[in-house]
Formats: C-alpha cells, sequence, structure tokens
C-alpha cells in the first residue's frame, strides 16, 4: 500500500470512503468515553488532524491506555464519513501499533504554551501546531523564491560562506580561524600573524553574497543567491539574528527603477504563493494570534508601493510633530521606530525610500549627480520595518576607486576588475527570509520563524 500522509487523505476525503486506511503520526489529544475513544493524530504535512475512532468492543482500555498525547501509532482501519462535526472522514481503527509512548513529562502536553515557553523547547517546538505551521509555510516560501526566479531566467548562484572580504563594511563579522586562541603567532610588531592561519590570511564567516554575486551577473547577466549569512552584531531585538538566510538577485543593466520593479514584484509574487498554497497554516496564525492578518497579505499584494526619496521622508518625520525616542534630521540613519511611522502612521503602505546620504550606506552605491546622496533603497514594511536593502552600483572605475581609499578598504583589485573590463550599469537588492517568513506568518519575534535561532548568548543545539 502507498503510504500517505494525513493530508492525502483528508484531500481525497468522502471519495475514498469504504477504503482500507493505513496511517502513521503522532498523536494530539484522544478523549472519549467507555464505548468509544477519539484520537487526533497528526503527521506534520498539513495543520489539520485525522480523527480516528477505537470502538471499546475492538480494542481494550489497556491497549488505549498509552496513547497518550505525544506518543506516536500506526493505525490501520477503514475510512468512514464522519459523524461528528469538523470533519467530512474519519478512521475506524482495526489495527493499532505503538511506536513509542509520551509519558505525562511531555513538555508539550496542553495547547496554548507562550512562544517564550516554546523557545525554551525549541527542540520539541517544531511538533507544536504554530510551529508546523510556521515551518510549513516557511518552506513554501523558499520553494516560490526559486520558482519566481527560475521562471524570470535568473540563475542560482552560489556565493562563498567563508570569505576573505566585508561586503557591508559594518565590521559586524564572525572570525573563522584555527589558530590557538591561547598562543596565537604573532609578527614582530605584535600583531597575529594570519599567514599561518587556515588560509594564510585572516577570514571570515559572509555577511552577504553580493560582491560575488555582482561577479556572477557582470558574466551571465541575472543572478541570485539564498543562502545563510552570518552578523556578529550585538542587536537583541524582534527582528535581528546572527545567522540568517538572505536572497540577493543581481542584474546587469537593471537601474534603480529596474530594480524596485523587480523588489516589488518578487515580495508580491512569494506572499501571494502563501496565500494561494498555504490557505490552511496562515488561517490558523491568523485566528490563533494575528485577526489582521490575512487583510495585511491581501493588502499588500493589491496595492502599489508607495516610493519617495529619503530627503523627502525625512521631511515627514520632521514635520510629523512625533516625538520619537531618536531624533530626525538630515544625514541620520533611520531608525526603526521612523521607518514605521512612515509606513504604518503616515502612508499606511509598504514604502520604498531611496537615495540616501552616502554616508550611512555601503561603499558600492552609485553615487547620485548631487554628490551627496547614493541610488539607496530600502523596502520598509509594516511591523517589519525594512524588509530589504538594495541598491544601483557604482560601475564607474574612478568613482568607485576613491570611495574605496575614502574608506581605507583593501583587496578589492579582483572587485575592481568587474568596472576594469566591461562595466555595466547593474543593480541588486538583498531579502532577509526570516523578515520576509515574519511578515508572512504575522510572528511578534524573528527567533520563531526559524527552527534553530542565532543570537547573542544563545547557540543551543
Ligand atoms: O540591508 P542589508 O545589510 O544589505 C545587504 O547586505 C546588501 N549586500 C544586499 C544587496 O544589495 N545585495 O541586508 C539586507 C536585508 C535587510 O533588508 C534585512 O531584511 C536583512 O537582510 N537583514 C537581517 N535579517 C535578520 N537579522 C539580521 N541581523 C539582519 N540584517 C539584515
Ligand atoms: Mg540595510
Amino acid at each position: 500500500m502507498k503510504m500517505k500522509t494525513v493530508k492525502d487523505i483528508l484531500k481525497e476525503g468522502k471519495e475514498n470512503v469504504g477504503n482500507s486506511v493505513d496511517v502513521k503520526g503522532w498523536v494530539r489529544t484522544r478523549r472519549g468515553n467507555k464505548n468509544v475513544q477519539f484520537v487526533a493524530l497528526n503527521d506534520g504535512s498539513t495543520i489539520n488532524n485525522l480523527q480516528i475512532v477505537f470502538d471499546l468492543n475492538k480494542f481494550s482500555e489497556d491497549d488505549l491506555k498509552p496513547v497518550t498525547t505525544g506518543s506516536s501509532i500506526h493505525v490501520t482501519g477503514k475510512l468512514v464519513e464522519s459523524q461528528g462535526a469538523g470533519q467530512s472522514v474519519e478512521v475506524l481503527a482495526e489495527t493499532l501499533e505503538l511506536y513509542g509512548t509520551a509519558a505525562a513529562d511531555y513538555p508539550l502536553q496542553k495547547k496554548g504554551h507562550s512562544m517564550e515557553f516554546l523557545r525554551e523547547k525549541a527542540h520539541l517546538r517544531p511538533r507544536t501546531n504554530t510551529f508546523g505551521a510556521i515551518l510549513r509555510i516557511r518552506h513554501a516560501l523558499a520553494f516560490a523564491v526559486h520558482k519566481f526566479f527560475n521562471d524570470k531566467g535568473f540563475f542560482y548562484f552560489h556565493t562563498p560562506l567563508i570569505t576573505a572580504s566585508d561586503c557591508e563594511g559594518a565590521g559586524a563579522q564572525f572570525q573563522v580561524t584555527t589558530l590557538p586562541l591561547e598562543d596565537l603567532p604573532k609578527n614582530e610588531d605584535g600583531s597575529v600573524d594570519y599567514s599561518k592561519d587556515f588560509f594564510g590570511k585572516m577570514a571570515s564567516l559572509t555577511v552577504s553574497g553580493q560582491l560575488e554575486g555582482e561577479l556572477g551577473a557582470t558574466a551571465i547577466g541575472r543572478i541570485y543567491t539564498f543562502g545563510p549569512t552570518f552578523r556578529a552584531e550585538n542587536s537583541n531585538t524582534p527582528r535581528h539574528l546572527s545567522e540568517f538566510w538572505m536572497i540577493e538577485p543581481e542584474m546587469a543593466f537593471y537601474e534603480i527603477e529596474d530594480n524596485m520593479d523587480l523588489a516589488e514584484e518578487f515580495i508580491k509574487y512569494c506572499v501571494n504563493y502563501v496565500l494561494e498554497h498555504c490557505y490552511d497554516d496562515i488561517k490558523f496564525l491568523n485566528d490563533h494570534f494575528d485577526k489582521d492578518l490575512i487583510d495585511r497579505l491581501k493588502f499588500v499584494v493589491d496595492n502599489d508601493f508607495v516610493r519617495l526619496s529619503y530627503s523627502d521622508g525625512v521631511k515627514i518625520l520632521e514635520e510629523s510633530g512625533k516625538k520619537f525616542e531618536f531624533p530626525v534630521y538630515w544625514g541620520v540613519d533611520l531608525a526603526s521606530e521612523h521607518e514605521r511611522y512612515l509606513v504604518e502612521e503616515h502612508f499606511k503602505k509598504p514604502v520604498i525610500l531611496t537615495d540616501y546620504p552616502k554616508e550611512i550606506k555601503a561603499f558600492y552605491m552609485k553615487l547620485n549627480d548631487d554628490g551627496k546622496t547614493v541610488r539607496a533603497m530600502d523596502v520598509l514594511f509594516p511591523k517589519i520595518g525594512e524588509i530589504i536593502g538594495g541598491s544601483q552600483r557604482e560601475e564607474n572605475y574612478d568613482k568607485l576607486v576613491s570611495r574605496i581609499e575614502e574608506l581605507g578598504l583593501e583587496g578589492m583589485d579582483w572587485y575592481l576588475d568587474t568596472r576594469k573590463y566591461g562595466t555595466v550599469p547593474h543593480s541588486g537588492f538583498g531579502l532577509g527570509f526570516e523578515r520576509l517568513v515574519q511578515f508572512v506568518t504575522g510572528m511578534q519575534n524573528i527567533r520563531d520563524v526559524i527552527p534553530f535561532p542565532r543570537y547573542p548568548k544563545a547557540c543551543e543545539y
């Protein structure tokens, strides 16, 4: 017999009534009386449970005693139309095999544990309804990312996780070394002798695949990366992780407007994909956590994002009359409260902010004619703040060299070669995958949308 999941069985529903069923999973609940017992069985394939009916003329109370919340069982039986409300079919059990018991100390006994409690039990939380839903949505979003770019003719380009460069220049890199930390080899001037290190130079985990991505785009046209990135920022916020996944498309011949169009289309595609393919899971999260979730997702899909310059954005903030924790003025790196004011209170729509002061953005961004601002674009989202950061890249060799020298960056010859030989206008952006999952699931904390979150002082499993 083909191994069917609970999802398969529920989907086939009434058309299979009368047929025999073979199903395996974990017990969510068991209830009933002396004549009949009902088990809600879940195997992770769907948010929905399959109801198994045990007739106590056929099974003894002792048979069913170990069938407790969290235990794992194998049932064969017959699919019948359900007598009760809440499901259209159920299984009338004929055989029961117990794989594993779950004693009363199983931590996920009752429903409705707090997210904080579940974070402490992150090794078991995938078994809850909430995390099952999040993990299935996360998968669907990852699949949608690949589908979107593949359908558009982009190439999935693999950039290194261990790197010798610092893309964002924010000094937030985790160092990778095999040097003995208690007895470091030193140069004559007392500095560490990295020629003795594994790679013969200093190396780190990547904060972004962009620079290598540009090598791909200036050769095969349109690429995207999708992989883990690492940031050693000491940011204990509900929107930062030390290890997160990023999607970075990079396109030759794209100007900033093309880049914005792509970013908007991409996010809408992903949100729509999940509405179409994960509706049961989204509905569960909507009903249990966030009554506005579905409306918010539909709103994003159906409405144009506002496009606005940083300067105009700062003007709106200055004129808002609102007391912010951090002051606003032209030149300031906007804080989350500023971004969210623009999105949630002023426009009530996603906003793409462009043309930021060059001082607060990375070295590779294209300088505008005003000499003060760069062709940056940040996509700002309700509840999330910045979900995408991107820009048109400086393709002029001389301008890029002078910016690199201004900032004292070294070892960039390989990068500059893209501007030295056959340079082209090009653009790209980075979408923080967990921020997208957070938006789509409505979760308050980014630590709850990745199975094993890493953040300062937390590295379990
Ligand atoms: O704005 P960022 O730093 O941009 C870059 O890394 C560029 N190289 C991207 C590019 O143009 N190819 O990061 C991009 C996105 C942010 O908008 C945010 O969504 C996410 O990555 N992000 C984080 N997500 C979770 N935890 C963190 N610590 C994050 N830092 C950035
Ligand atoms: Mg950014």
